[in-house]
């Protein structure tokens, strides 16, 4: 077992995920809380994670000085490794180049944790994110790595084995990084790699039926696979305590009430409560044309609805969720956490503060492509476990500014011609996310010999592996033509399309 020590860092959970992917169980706590999760978890290992502060001002988040003398290997990034610096007894400057982005270290000698992975004398593609930078190795400790912006970039103490990297190796952009955290995790820490998505599915079911007792959860179930692997797996935990509840917000796409009900009862026989609730979105969304203003209202009337079921089950004190790891990350400074806030997602941030049920998130620690083993091993067809990720907030979020039940038709048109012909194409699977967005805009065209004046359509699709970054995918110009001419020949009110040829960052998947 490894335990990650969180300074608030935006890939912290990419850390657990690299542990995890060597076979080994991981835990992060944030770093308030290290020194009881360390008592209670006897871990073999700990990571500290990188996070936004300084150590150098006063009040900085540290992490207990208890951990130096557990006699456990210590692995310091970034932050964290500044931390470990100055707490024992190193120095760390403020750094007048901050530094983001590709840099190189250079090996200046061995270690265990650049064991058979790096050599002495070579340089190596890393990726940094920092402001300050460690200058004095700690007593004990040798310097074993340097860069131009950060000439103590590794430091090792090997007979306490600790070690610290300034450089981000838990990240993609760092392409040794995850060998490293093998070396780490595997031959210093000595954690042996037998834990797999079976043993989270037992584990996850243990904890939910500790957490729930004899109590009644409610699951709202959106269509997408989050929810559903959240309630099979829930389901499989506590049997008939669990109901799920499937919301008809009026933002879903073509067809898909039918595919959700049809699977959840038929298939899995699991109680489902069909909610028709139209009217009641659309009225509350009239005229509103801020994102997060949106994405609020939608959080609250769901919450809403939700309590109103739970009473009429007969006092369900639960309500789960399939939030996944992104999701928390990316919202997290809306519930208090020390990162900033993108986008406060529905079934996170969006959330009330007040709220008469306690939530139930059994994936909150996964990412999507986790999510999606768990499925398998839960039983879940493979159809199904490979759709595209769907928004809790549905197609509220891909029709910029306000939104009306017109609008919702002509994009769900689109958006179903567009998926048709990239299924059709043998590309949904090479594509993590495709979706069309109705632009709140509109030009004009021609049309036989008239003149039209109709909406814009833009299309996307993007390449990931965890939703946290993504590339545009690079379709050939002929699908582009054709799905562009089917839409407008075939879609009321659309006379133009356009393809988002942005990444994210800079820019985000979805469009609100
Ligand atoms: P962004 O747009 O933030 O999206 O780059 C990253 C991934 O998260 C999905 N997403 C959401 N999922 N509730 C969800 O369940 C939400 O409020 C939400 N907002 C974005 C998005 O579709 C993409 O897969």
């Amino acid at each position: 077992k490894i335990l990650i020590v969180d300074f608030g860092s935006q890939v912290t959970q990419l850390i657990a995920r690299r542990v995890r992917e060597e076979g080994v169980y991981s835990e992060i706590v944030p770093y308030q809380k290290a020194e009881e999760a360390f008592a209670a978890m006897r871990p073999k290992g700990v990571i500290l994670s990188g996070g936004p502060a300084s150590v150098l001002e006063p009040g900085a988040p540290l992490p207990p000085r208890s951990l130096y003398d557990a006699g456990v290997p210590i692995l310091g990034i970034c932050y964290g490794e500044q931390a470990m610096a100055h707490q024992l007894g190193g120095e760390v400057e403020a750094g007048h180049h901050r530094e983001f982005g590709r840099a190189e270290v250079q090996v200046t000698d061995e270690c265990q944790l650049l064991d058979g992975i790096w050599t002495v004398g070579e340089k190596y593609p890393v990726w940094m994110s920092h402001g300050d930078r460690v200058t004095k190795v700690p007593a004990g400790f040798r310097a074993v790595g340097t860069s131009p912006n950060a000439p103590i970039s590794i430091i090792a103490d090997e007979t306490r084995h600790f070690y610290g990297t300034q450089f981000h190796l838990e990240v993609m952009h760092t392409p040794h990084g995850a060998l490293l955290l093998r070396n780490f995790v595997r031959k210093v820490a000595g954690c042996q790699g037998d834990w797999t998505m079976r043993t989270f599915k037992e584990e996850a079911i243990d904890k939910l039926r500790a957490q729930i007792g004899d109590g009644k959860v409610i699951c709202g179930l959106s269509g997408g696979v989050d929810s559903a692997v959240a309630a099979v797996l829930l389901h499989e935990a506590i049997g008939n305590q669990l109901t799920c509840v499937f919301v008809d917000h009026g933002l879903l796409r073509r067809g898909e009430a039918k595919r959700v009900i049809t699977m959840f009862r038929g298939h899995y026989n699991i109680p489902l409560v069909h909610v028709q609730a139209r009217e009641q979105f659309l009225q509350a969304l009239d005229g509103v044309t801020d994102p997060e203003s949106k994405r609020k209202i939608i959080g609250k009337a769901f919450v809403e609805l939700f309590e109103e079921e739970a009473k009429k089950i007969g006092g369900a004190e639960f309500l789960a969720q399939g939030t996944l790891y992104p999701d928390v990350i990316e919202s997290v400074s809306a519930t208090g956490g020390p990162s900033v806030t993108i986008k406060s997602h529905h079934n996170v941030g969006g959330l009330p503060e007040r709220m008469n049920m306690k939530l139930v998130e059994p994936l909150r620690e996964l990412f999507k492509d986790e999510v999606r083993a768990l499925g398998r091993e839960l039983g879940l067809p493979d159809v199904f476990v490979g759709r595209h990720p769907f928004p809790g907030p549905g197609l509220a979020i891909r029709c910029p500014g306000e939104i009306t039940a017109e609008k919702l038709e002509i994009l769900r048109y689109a958006d179903e011609i567009y998926i048709e012909e990239i299924r059709r194409a043998g590309l949904y699977d090479d594509i993590w996310q495709a979706f069309a967005v109705l632009l709140p805009v509109k030009t004009v065209g021609v049309m036989g010999d008239g003149r039209t004046y109709d909406y814009v359509v833009a299309l996307r699709a993007v390449t990931s592996t965890d939703g946290m970054t993504a590339d545009f995918y690079p379709f050939d110009m002929k699908f582009l033509g054709h799905a562009a001419t089917r839409i407008i020949n075939e879609v009321k009110g659309v006379n133009r399309v356009v393809y988002d040829v942005t990444s994210k960052p800079p820019g985000t998947i979805e469009w609100e």
